[in-house]
């Protein structure tokens, strides 16, 4: 990291990835676990790197994840876009109203619900499976596999027809594409939150047994939450439902092809999916452009005094190859204990899904070992790059044959 005595240059945050498997330079280990960086609209924030720092940032609330609030770091262009006046998803509020808002959800992604959960993802992870091997090869796994799967688990929990899916999937891509103008971003939440209402409606006229017919008839009917709540609930659940589940399925099973010894075990049985997948879940942090987060008190964060009014974005990416913390953090190991890793965030925040996203890798892994043993790479793995977008890591394109 640069800066001068003056305090007129620093590093730019963040920086795209290329490589899968290693982080970019800015974010290999540092001696600072917080230290001040730049953003692309020029303003100044700390970059809190260090795992035990970033742990305390998420876990205090004096810090504030509402991007009204001036001065919140705008990780990306699409944070601007909730300026607008649209109705803000809970994951972008405070407590209580956070709070209040999570609890009416918090039954459908109860650890309990797993096994209710287990054959329907399951049944997708099948017929995926099975398309694939009826397909012509090599074939893409990305959108023959990784992209379907989280898509089509959520739309059956949420009871959105299947059909508009193209819809969503555009919608949600112009939201996490840092390319996306101020213009697209309101028009693609506008879009949403549109789809949505409507399904609103369509729920309090006609509920079916499933998650957004249960919300509706719960709590809008009752006036506990208004329309353009709900609306902004279900947007919430498509955005961040699927493409972070697609990344990690398909940077896992990239993995699984590379580290043949990893199979081997899988396939044994001397480890299990479940500790293979935190490891997974450690090594490969999806949320490259950080959490976004605005101090509301003067905090002291690994002997930075961070004043209020002070933006910080905590990058979950470099706390989870933190040597502090991890072991060999750059090294593959699934004999670890990976369990404390922040993938899924910590704190108030953490991620409401990440039962259902678990499920889904623990299927995924269980299932590619069982049912695809020849699976291989159809191009060398030099060739492979991270899609480099600043937003989520992942690869934009995974040429197998089986
Ligand atoms: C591997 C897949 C996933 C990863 C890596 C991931 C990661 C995260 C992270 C880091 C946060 C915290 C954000 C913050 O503190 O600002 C979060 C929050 C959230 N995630 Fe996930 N997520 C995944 C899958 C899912 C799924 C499948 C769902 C739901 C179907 C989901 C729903 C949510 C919701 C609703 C929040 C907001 C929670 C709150 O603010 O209280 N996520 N996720």
């Amino acid at each position: 990291m640069t800066s001068t005595a003056t305090g007129a240059e620093f590093a730019e945050y963040p920086t795209p990835r290329r490589d899968p498997f290693r982080l970019p330079d800015e974010l290999r280990e540092t001696s600072a676990p917080v230290s001040r960086v730049r953003l692309w609209d020029g303003s100044l924030v700390w970059l809190v790197t260090g795992y035990a720092q970033a742990r305390s940032v998420l876990t205090d609330r004096r810090f504030s994840s509402d991007p009204r609030r001036p001065g919140f770091p705008m990780v990306a262009r699409s944070y601007g876009a909730f300026r607008t006046g649209g109705e803000l998803g809970f994951s972008q509020l405070d407590d209580p109203e956070h709070a209040r808002q999570r609890r009416m959800l918090a039954g459908e992604f109860a650890a309990s619900k797993g096994d209710a959960h287990r054959p329907v993802v399951q049944a997708v992870v099948d017929t995926c499976v099975d398309e694939l091997l009826d397909s012509a090869q090599p074939a893409d796994f990305v959108p023959a596999f990784s992209a379907p799967v989280p898509v089509m688990v959520l739309v059956r929990l949420l009871g959105v027809p299947y059909r508009d899916h193209a819809f969503f999937q555009s919608r949600t891509t112009v939201r996490f594409s840092r390319n996306s103008t101020a213009a697209d971003l309101t028009q693609a939440n506008h879009d949403m939150e549109d789809y949505l209402g409507r399904l609103v409606d369509l729920r309090l006229r006609d509920p079916g047994d499933d998650l957004f017919s249960r919300l509706v008839t719960e709590h809008v009917a009752n006036g506990e939450l208004s329309r353009a709540q709900a609306a902004a609930m279900g947007t919430l659940l498509l955005l961040t439902g699927h493409r972070s589940t697609t990344n990690i399925i398909t940077l896992s099973v990239l993995t699984l092809l590379t580290h043949p010894s990893l199979r081997a075990s899988l396939s044994t049985g001397d480890l299990t999916v479940e500790k293979v997948a935190e490891e997974l879940l450690r090594f490969h942090t999806i949320g490259d452009a950080g959490l976004p987060r605005l101090a509301t008190a003067s905090v002291d964060i690994g002997g930075v005094s961070i004043r209020a009014g002070d933006g910080v974005v905590v990058s979950i990416v470099a706390a989870n190859r933190d040597s502090r913390r991890f072991a060999a953090p750059d090294e593959l190991d699934p004999t670890r204990d990976a369990s404390r890793h922040l993938n899924f965030g910590a704190g108030v925040h953490h991620c409401l899904g990440q039962g259902l996203a678990r499920l889904e890798l623990h299927t995924v892994l269980e299932t590619v070992v069982r049912r695809l043993p020849a699976l291989r790479l159809a191009v060398d793995v030099g060739e492979l790059s991270a899609q480099g977008d600043m937003s989520l890591h992942g690869l934009r394109s995974l040429p197998v044959r089986w």
